[in-house]
């Protein structure tokens, strides 16, 4: 029935695209949930390098023991298995007024899938119910499932946590913690959660994380720099470093890019191109041209004359560009309108 499921709650204020949500909690390190069969402490052939390799790694980056470091934090380098996110008929309302009729999108593994459609159709609000930001908003209800690798995250048995947990967050607007230094920025999500890291494996998570972000070479050298005083386009790639900080298997963009010049857009362009290999991507974006370059699956999103938001048309994004089947699509994706 296409009621509403879940009534909101005064748990925490939250106003569109600018809330500061608190990174989520962090698996143990030494019992990393999604790598169930991998020992604590792996044996050297788990690892393909020469010894020598791993040596000359370690005098490289002036570490001591680049093998004992692997093995012991096998859980930094370890790649998240990778996730595919599926909605099925979710409807959202505020207060009375519903914002999304019955939205059934797949959002496959390892692919970048980009939302688009004019402003006000309800992109936000289906990203916010994929990592159930949508309940905390006050007036706010939903119906439907999210399915990530066929688990709802709306179950009763499941820990809103949890779905924070696999299912990161970025803003349009980059929301660093500013007068903290880009190091804490990144291991944030530990912090706020308690979780005790050692000095060595945040050094590590931090360096990935950065990595992985596109930012590492930039601030490697200024890693204790508070993180406000870098530019727009650094920041944004360090709130992906946070975000990824915490091994989430689904990343959401919400116009990662909108805030931003066309130099740091394309870094962070580059930046999901190569992230879409470990952790599966769902991007907001106004920027046709930008769907193209990042995604591989295209949603078009439509709310006419106050009625609510619809997928009109959904697909590959090649023939979604050049041959929409529905002509609302051709007109959206060659400006016409919105
Ligand atoms: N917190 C809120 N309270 C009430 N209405 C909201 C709230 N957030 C969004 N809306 C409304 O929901 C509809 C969808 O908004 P949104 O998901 O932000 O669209 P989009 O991201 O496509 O621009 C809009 O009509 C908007 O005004
Ligand atoms: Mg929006």
């Amino acid at each position: 029935m296409d009621q509403p499921l879940a009534s909101s709650s005064s748990l925490a204020a939250s106003n569109d695209g600018v809330t500061e949500v608190l990174p989520p909690v962090h698996p143990a390190p030494t019992a990393p949930a999604n790598e169930g069969s991998t020992p604590a402490t792996p044996a050297d052939s788990d690892y393909p390098e020469s010894a020598s390799a791993i040596h000359s790694a370690a005098r490289a980056d002036g570490r001591k023991d680049a093998r004992r470091r692997r093995g012991r934090f096998a859980w930094v380098d370890a790649n998240t298995p990778l996730a595919q996110l599926e909605g099925r008929n979710v409807s959202a309302w505020f207060g009375e007024r519903k914002v999304l009729d019955r939205i059934s999108l797949t959002m496959p593994a390892g692919q970048v899938t980009a939302l688009i459609g004019p402003s006000g159709c309800g992109k936000s609000t289906f990203l916010r119910i994929l990592n159930r930001m949508h309940e905390l908003v006050p007036s706010a209800s939903l119906a439907g499932e999210v399915l990530l690798d066929g688990d709802d995250i709306y179950d009763a048995s499941k820990k809103l946590v949890d779905a924070r947990k696999s299912i990161g967050m970025v803003f349009q607007k980059p929301n660093p913690f500013p007068a903290m230094s880009i190091y804490d920025n990144v291991i944030a999500g530990l912090k706020l959660t308690g979780l005790k890291a050692g000095r060595d494996e945040k050094d590590e998570l931090v360096e990935n994380s950065l990595t992985k972000a596109g930012l590492w070479k930039e601030v490697k050298d200024r890693l204790r720099a508070p993180g406000g005083g870098l530019s727009g386009g650094q920041q944004q790639r360090l709130c992906i470093a946070r975000s990824l900080a915490v091994k989430p298997r689904v990343l959401l963009m919400d116009e990662p890019c909108s805030a931003l010049d066309p130099t740091s857009t394309r870094v962070i362009e580059e930046t999901m191109v190569e992230l879409k290999e470990e952790v599966t991507i769902v991007i907001v974006t106004h920027n046709m041209q930008q769907a193209q370059r990042v995604s591989q699956q295209c949603a078009f999103f439509l709310a006419s004359q106050g009625t609510p938001g619809v997928i009109v048309e959904h697909g590959d994004t090649e023939a979604m560009f050049a041959d929409p089947i529905d002509p609302r699509t051709y007109d959206y994706v060659n400006g016409r309108f919105g």
